[in-house]
């Protein structure tokens, strides 16, 4: 069960707050984000909207450019990217660029949108365990920094198009590092039973050094490793990077080779409903610093270059969703009690991690405060399942009532960026609130753009 009902009144420095450091209530009591009452958003757009902070993602942004810089700079320095995949936007790509990160895209699309966001290729790094000749191509072309590979076959793939197209091909090897962690099975990343990486254990990555040093087209920048998603604590981080740099040591006694960078992923959870305490950039940072400075010395190698890539941790945390109640419907549960089960114009088509992880979320009444007792509700979709759920179980006022808005804060990760239009419910556009200001970023998606697929 999550949150009070008159949510968000928290303090902007609280860390464990779901809600972005501009969300205010407005003295008659409805909910204001970058200085725009939520009342006039649904006044003037569509309903459900994504609401994203630009101050807020920008801050995040800032935020850990900042400790990673000063915690690495008495080792070989720190890059810090922006996991594109959690919501990859021009508008946004831009901001994290200007706050100093660099850019991770996991697909063609993703890197179409970053280079659009004038972000240079040598800022960028691609990822995936399946890319296609196509979106390699289009990154040597681009430039970009480092290629991460995932499997034998592309390390081949890589040097042979590289040695085609005549252009340089920094790449990373991608290690799975036995390390388990993080939220739901589907969102770990670095267990062996996966489709990720090449596995430490069984010799795989080990075997990748050598095919990259076999094949002199290919630069060989370092070992990356990703090991899941949503964790809030940090010592899983070490492990695997303690792992990544004893394999990096071995690699240098046995070939002379010494990597010059190790990237260590992203994953650092966000809190969802306020009942979560996550890490911040000036936690993590040091810890993460602390395993290099020990490993290396243990080791007897110079430190490499750092990198992470964090997603979620910047976008999510600054994104909320503005719904609008349609119906309001109790339900006698079979011990007796009733659930409200309240209704709002979108649901798994906008936010399908409750329906895909049981992700937990809160939410709030936001056009109005309510002194009314709370009652243990339920939000739900429009769509055409019993799953469309967005909240599983959160206290709302007793009062809420069709009509009503209401707002679930953290969703600016993995919101709009894995959404569907389902039922063909257009999808919600992104509108970007600063300093008064709201402006879309990514307009919302119509009847007539579904229509304009279906070649009838
Ligand atoms: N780097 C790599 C190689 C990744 O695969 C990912 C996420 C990240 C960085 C960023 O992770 P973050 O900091 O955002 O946790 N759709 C799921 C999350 C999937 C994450 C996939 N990889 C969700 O909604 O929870």
């Amino acid at each position: 069960m999550s949150t009070p009902t008159t949510a968000p009144e928290p303090a902007a420095d609280d860390r464990s707050t779901p809600w972005s450091s501009t969300v205010r209530r407005t003295a008659d009591g409805s909910l204001e984000v970058g200085g725009v009452d939520v009342r006039d958003i649904a006044a003037e757009h569509r309903t459900p909207v994504y609401v994203l902070d630009e101050a807020d993602v920008r801050a995040r942004a800032r935020a850990f450019v900042g400790a990673f810089t000063a915690a690495f700079a008495d080792l070989a320095g720190a890059d810090v990217y922006y996991a594109s995949k959690a919501f990859a936007s021009v508008a946004v790509d831009r901001w994290v660029h200007e706050e100093g990160m660099h850019v991770d895209v996991s697909t063609g699309g993703e890197l179409a949108v970053a280079l659009r966001a004038g972000v240079p290729g040598d800022a960028i790094a691609l990822h995936g365990n399946n890319k296609a000749t196509a979106e390699l191509e289009r990154a040597l072309r681009a430039g970009v920094g480092r290629i991460v590979v995932d499997s034998l076959g592309e390390i081949e793939q890589v040097a042979d198009l590289a040695a085609e197209l005549d252009l340089p091909a920094p790449v990373m090897i991608r290690v799975t590092t036995g390390v388990h962690a993080g939220g739901h099975a589907f969102i770990a990343t670095a267990h062996e039973d996966q489709k990720f990486g090449l596995s430490l254990a069984s010799g795989a990555a080990r075997a990748a050094v050598d095919a990259v040093l076999a094949r002199p087209e290919l630069t060989l920048l370092g070992l990356h490793s990703h090991i899941g998603s949503q964790i809030l604590d940090l010592s899983a981080f070490e492990v695997a990077a303690g792992a990544l740099l004893g394999l990096r040591a071995e690699v240098a006694e046995q070939t002379g080779t010494l990597m010059p960078e190790v990237d260590l992923g992203g994953g650092y959870g966000i809190s969802y409903t306020g009942a979560d305490t996550p890490p911040s950039p000036e936690e993590i940072a040091p810890a993460l610093a602390d395993v290099v400075r020990r490993s290396c010395a243990d080791l007897g190698t110079a430190p490499p270059r750092v990198s992470v890539e964090p997603g979620r941790a910047v976008v999510g945390p600054a994104g909320l969703t503005l719904y609008r109640v349609g119906t309001v419907k109790p339900v006698v549960l079979d011990d007796g009690g009733t659930r409200r089960y309240v209704a709002v114009d979108g649901g798994m088509g906008d936010n399908i991690r409750t329906a895909l992880y049981d992700a937990e979320y809160t939410a709030a009444v936001a056009g109005r405060r309510s002194q009314a007792p709370a009652v243990v509700s339920r939000v739900v979709g429009k769509h055409c399942e019993s799953g469309d759920i967005v909240v599983r179980d959160v206290l709302l006022p007793d009062d809420v009532a069709p009509g009503d808005l209401l707002a679930v804060p953290a969703t600016g990760a993995y919101g709009r960026s894995m959404a569907s239009s389902y039922n063909l419910i257009p999808r919600p556009g992104v509108l970007a609130v600063r300093d008064g200001q709201a402006r879309y970023i990514v307009r919302p998606e119509t009847e007539e753009d579904l229509l304009a697929l279906d070649l009838g």
